[in-house]
């Protein structure tokens, strides 16, 4: 069936629930009124589950309206709240999630986080209930979406935080070497060091290597540049060590700092507000289309849905392209 408006409505869904899960991501609460907001303009209701899974086991639920999700498409975190939680892992705690869904008769749920998260929601959709995947994490590091919400709030964190410290790097002549997130994945890195016009970039992607970084310091060096910003991405190296290297075999005065958190916050940039309604509309149009276990994703500037199996068992792949570029421009 077709309505007014040229959208599909194959499920007799009458009430959908969204959650966010796992680590919070900028524009989690873009998704989330998304969802709300669409899921109201197609006149189905509307519960928030607080707390993620916990809450889903728990029947933390409360209804959404119009204004319950006013007033957050500019803040980061998520209004929900999040957690981990281990005992949805196991079969006991599904079924007693899958118990609070049906009790509260929710035909389908929108689950937005990571890929753990998608885990969780792929059990269920396999116990019967439809559930739909919002990739939203900083790393960027879920297969078959370009990008995830929050990723790019996160380099744009990440190079304003590189453009301040470049401030004292050209005023004292110092090395600086910036740790940032990403987990296993080098998008963070490469996307932030390629912004800011970082010297070196080290990610998980590409062996290690301090000789390369010492080398290029020194024929920087013999053409008069006395600073640089070196970005790595955590779990590559030892900050430490490889700032001790840098300063044993070229003298430089050298800082390492961890940007740590402030990465995961802050109001989320207008390209991850732009997502989030995309992803969050989708979402509740592919429920109401009666598609279950998939995630809504980007690809080539296109709103995909994928199957969370394959997003799930496939590896994102970073564009080594853009980190090749950040080399051969830095030198
Ligand atoms: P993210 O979603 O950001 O990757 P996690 O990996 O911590 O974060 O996963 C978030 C939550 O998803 C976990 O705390 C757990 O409740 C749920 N989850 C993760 N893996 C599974 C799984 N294999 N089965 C069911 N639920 C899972
Ligand atoms: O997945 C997002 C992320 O911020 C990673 O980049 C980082 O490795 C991890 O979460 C940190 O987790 P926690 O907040 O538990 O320290």
């Amino acid at each position: 069936m077709v309505n007014n408006f040229g959208l599909c409505k194959a499920a007799n869904i009458k009430r959908i629930a969204v959650l966010t899960s796992g680590e919070d991501a900028p524009g989690m609460n873009v998704a989330i009124r998304a969802v709300a907001r669409r899921a109201i303009f197609r006149r189905i209701e509307i519960l928030g589950v607080r707390y993620g899974y916990q809450g889903l086991m728990e029947g933390n639920y409360f209804p959404l309206e119009l204004g319950s999700v006013g007033d957050i498409i500019h803040k980061g975190g998520t209004s929900l709240n999040t957690v981990r939680c281990d005992e949805f892992k196991t079969k006991e705690g599904q079924a007693q999630g899958l118990k609070h869904l049906r009790a509260n008769r929710v035909g389908g749920l929108v689950v937005i986080g990571g890929d753990g998260s998608f885990r969780g929601a792929q059990k269920l959709s396999q116990l019967g209930m439809p559930s739909i995947g919002v990739p939203a994490t900083i790393d960027n590091d879920i297969a078959g979406t370009d990008f995830t919400l929050g990723f790019d709030t996160a380099v744009n964190t990440v190079t304003e935080a590189i453009d301040k410290v470049r401030d004292t790097a050209t005023s004292l002549d110092r090395i600086f070497i910036i740790e940032v997130m990403g987990r296993n994945k080098g998008d963070i890195a490469v996307w932030a060091g390629l912004s800011a016009g970082a010297e070196s970039i080290l990610i998980p992607e590409v062996k290690p290597d301090v000789d390369d970084i010492i080398k290029r310091l020194i024929i920087g060096q013999r053409r008069g540049k006395k600073h640089s910003i070196i970005v790595v991405t955590e779990g590559v190296a030892d900050t430490n060590k490889v700032a001790r290297a840098i300063h044993d075999r070229t003298g430089f005065d050298i800082r390492v700092i961890v940007l740590g958190h402030i990465q995961r916050g802050g109001s989320p940039t207008a390209v991850d507000r732009v997502l989030g309604c995309q992803f969050g509309a989708r979402a509740v149009d592919l429920l109401l289309e009666g598609k279950s276990g998939v995630m809504v994703g980007i690809q080539n500037n296109r709103i995909v849905d994928v199957p969370l199996e394959e997003a799930l068992q496939k590896s994102h792949k970073l564009p080594l392209s853009l980190y090749h570029l950040a080399q051969s421009l830095s030198i």
